[in-house]
């Protein structure tokens, strides 16, 4: 193993609440204490979604802070329209398979619809069976005071939450629509409200989906934990985006917060098609690729 993967934890005497591990080389393992001290430092948390060993592995190699095993894999592995399909099992399987990947970055697992919202009981064994069968680090969950019970209960177990407000795609029925949030006064003081339960109760950051910059900036600055911003402008404290999205995997998702880092779609295509060719001419294996 490079020394570059050797975790030491910090001499435990003198961290006495050991929140902090150290790659050898002093790269810090990164925790929610981690996240929060970058805050307070106003270094930006870069956070993207992962939902596959090969995938994380690269992603944790290349430095990110945290790694969203998020309920989007419904859309982006499943080929659902919406996040409301996928099982608490196939998300257990997606953050196990992302967890053998990982060492330095934080993985948070999505609560997926229907496993926390009803009942506080269910929602401590959902996210428990996460945390158990996949060994990820956190979980996250969307809205703020309506699933106030569950957030307790689950907190209580010790097991730390990524609030998520703003648009949140579990309540697409409701919505009706996945347009910027948060633009009228009215839902744009239950959102502020619901960031300061989400701070009180203990939650380690909010994501702020698809809301009003002006809005983000002002819960960022009035929050004491950080945000991570996904379609919501540059004053929070962090940003996260869907991997495929930001490859340029997935081509039909064009809104106006995307950058796209790449174009793998037409890059895959193209060596996909120089593979065909090489096939059906015989070109490929040559000499040299056989035994
Ligand atoms: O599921 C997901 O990918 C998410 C991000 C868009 C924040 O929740």
């Amino acid at each position: 193993m490079g020394a570059k993967n050797v975790y030491l934890c910090a001499s435990l005497e003198n961290e006495p609440n050991f929140s902090i591990m150290y790659l050898s080389g002093s790269i810090p393992k990164i925790t929610t204490h981690v996240l929060q001290e970058m805050k307070l430092k106003g270094e930006k948390i870069a956070m993207l979604t992962a939902y596959d060993y090969s995938m994380a592995k690269i992603l944790d190699e290349s430095g990110i802070d945290v790694i969203l095993v998020g309920d989007s894999a419904s859309n982006v592995m499943a080929g659902h329209k919406t996040t409301l399909p996928i099982t608490l099992n196939e998300m257990i399987y997606h953050a196990s398979s992302v967890m053998r990947a990982v060492t330095r970055s934080l993985v948070v697992v999505d609560m997926p619809f229907g496993t926390y919202q009803g009942n506080s009981k269910e929602a401590l064994l959902s996210a428990i069976r996460i945390m158990k069968e996949s060994g990820a680090n956190a979980v996250k969950m969307e809205g703020g005071e309506e699933i106030r019970e569950s957030i307790d209960r689950i907190l209580s177990a010790g097991i730390p939450i990524l609030g998520h407000l703003g648009l949140t795609p579990q309540s697409i029925n409701k919505f009706g629509t996945y347009v910027v949030r948060a633009t009228e006064e009215r839902e744009a003081d239950k959102l502020r409200r619901d960031a300061k339960i989400l701070e009180e109760s203990g939650c380690f950051g909010i994501v702020l989906e698809k809301i009003p910059s002006s809005l983000a900036t002002e819960v960022t600055l009035s929050s004491r934990i950080p945000t991570i911003g996904i379609g919501a402008g540059g004053g929070v404290d962090g940003q996260v985006l869907v991997l495929h999205d930001m490859l340029g995997i997935n081509q039909q998702f064009s809104p106006r917060f995307l950058r796209r880092y790449n174009n793998l779609y037409d890059e895959i295509r193209g060596s996909v098609g120089n593979y065909i060719g090489d096939v059906k001419s015989g070109s490929f294996p040559s000499e040299r690729e056989q035994y």
